[in-house]
């Protein structure tokens, strides 16, 4: 299983497993105004396992995180919010919602500072809420009545992120995520402005880091030289 950034192209795929996991459903520009906006902070789950059978057979995708910063926080604190989470039937109870969440959690603090991240989720979904309440240690904020338009209540929950601070700060979480090989941007740079900094004017290649640290999952990367 590869848990990895979403990209543009999963979006379609990403709004059918919603449409077979959850009443909530979205447009698929709303999908889009995520991954534009913030795409840092929401995941897939990609079943790599499965034999490829021809070249138009793309790795399933079997669960998602759809996630976002709140933009105009009422109560003034960057914070973080899920907007959608699913796992398709065939992959759960394996583990991939809580490294799918964990991801976007840590991103919420590396990239925007977040100091808490907050959801809703309906008082009657059980897995939803051990998941939350019981793996990830959210706590119920309040109920928020007729949230749902089926009229059911919703628990609005949040989990404070300052221990995800704490252990970036000690290096302790280094949630790797894989690189998108598939999607890597091989163009040829355009004037100064797009000239590749991880390469010499003689050509010779230079490692450059990415990220804040090592530590914070994103290592060195050395560039690939595809005129070679
Ligand atoms: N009943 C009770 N506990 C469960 C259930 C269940 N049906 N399913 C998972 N759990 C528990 C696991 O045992 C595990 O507990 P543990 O840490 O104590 O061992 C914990 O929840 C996390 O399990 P994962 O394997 O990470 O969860 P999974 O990948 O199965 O996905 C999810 C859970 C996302 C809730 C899945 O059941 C699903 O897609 N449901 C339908 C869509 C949904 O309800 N999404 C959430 C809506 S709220 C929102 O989107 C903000």
């Amino acid at each position: 299983m590869d848990i990895r950034l979403l990209t543009n192209a999963d979006l379609p795929l990403i709004q059918h497993a919603n449409l077979e996991n959850l009443p909530e459903n979205y447009f698929l520009k709303y999908y889009l105004y995520h991954s534009l906006s913030w795409p840092q902070l929401s995941f897939v789950a990609v079943d790599v396992s499965r034999p490829k059978k021809g070249p138009y057979d793309y790795p399933k995708i079997v669960g998602y995180v759809l996630a976002k910063m709140e933009e105009e926080p009422s109560d003034g604190v960057p914070h973080g919010h899920i907007t959608s989470l699913s796992v398709m039937r065939t992959h759960r109870k394996l583990g991939i919602a809580e490294k799918l969440m964990r991801q976007s959690q840590l991103a919420m603090v590396e990239t925007y500072q977040a100091k808490y991240v907050s959801l809703h989720v309906r008082v009657s979904n059980v897995a939803a809420r051990h998941l939350y309440e019981n793996t990830l240690g959210f706590t119920n904020e309040k109920v928020e009545s007729k949230y749902y338009a089926d009229k059911e209540d919703a628990f609005s929950m949040r989990l404070n992120l300052d221990e995800i601070k704490k252990q970036i700060e000690a290096g302790e979480n280094n949630g790797d995520v894989e690189e998108d090989k598939e999607h890597e941007d091989e163009g040829d740079a355009v004037g100064e402005v797009g000239k590749d900094p991880g390469q010499t004017a003689e050509g010779k290649q230079i490692k450059i880091a990415l990220g804040k640290r090592p530590a914070l999952g994103v290592g060195d990367l050395v560039e690939k030289d595809d005129s070679k």
